[in-house]
């Protein structure tokens, strides 16, 4: 079940999870502003939010992502998108394709919660 975001709309910054809840290995779902996104941490230990479905054929990278560094890669076919939703690699094609980058949201940690602003310039 996704974790359904709390918090101050009209300061921009929506909290979608507890610290606690993205310290794994497991992609964790929230709904937020109306979208489904993924929260995950990268082996940087910064926190990443981004679309929740793969843009390959619409699985859910919350059950079908595996975190590597700070990207995440689909476990269907192995596309690969680097922390800021930028595709990085595609195997069939052997490239990147930028067609198919997803959105991407700031993260701020505070007092262990994680917090995700939808409009950056809102
Ligand atoms: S379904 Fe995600 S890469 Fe194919």
């Amino acid at each position: 079940m996704p974790f359904t975001a709390d918090g101050d709309p009209e300061a921009g910054w929506l909290e979608v999870a507890e610290s606690a809840d993205v310290a794994g290995l497991k992609p964790l779902a929230v709904r937020c502003g109306g979208r489904d996104l993924v929260c995950y941490r990268g082996r940087s230990g910064q926190v990443h939010a981004i679309d929740e479905l793969c843009p390959h054929m619409g699985v859910s990278f919350a059950r079908h992502g595996i975190i590597e560094g700070d990207g995440i890669t689909c476990r269907y076919h192995g596309w690969n998108w680097d922390g800021e939703g930028r595709n990085v690699w595609v195997p069939t094609q052997r490239r990147a394709m930028a067609v198919f980058d997803l959105c991407s949201y700031p993260v701020r940690e505070t007092d262990g919660r994680v917090l995700v602003r939808l409009d950056p310039d809102g």
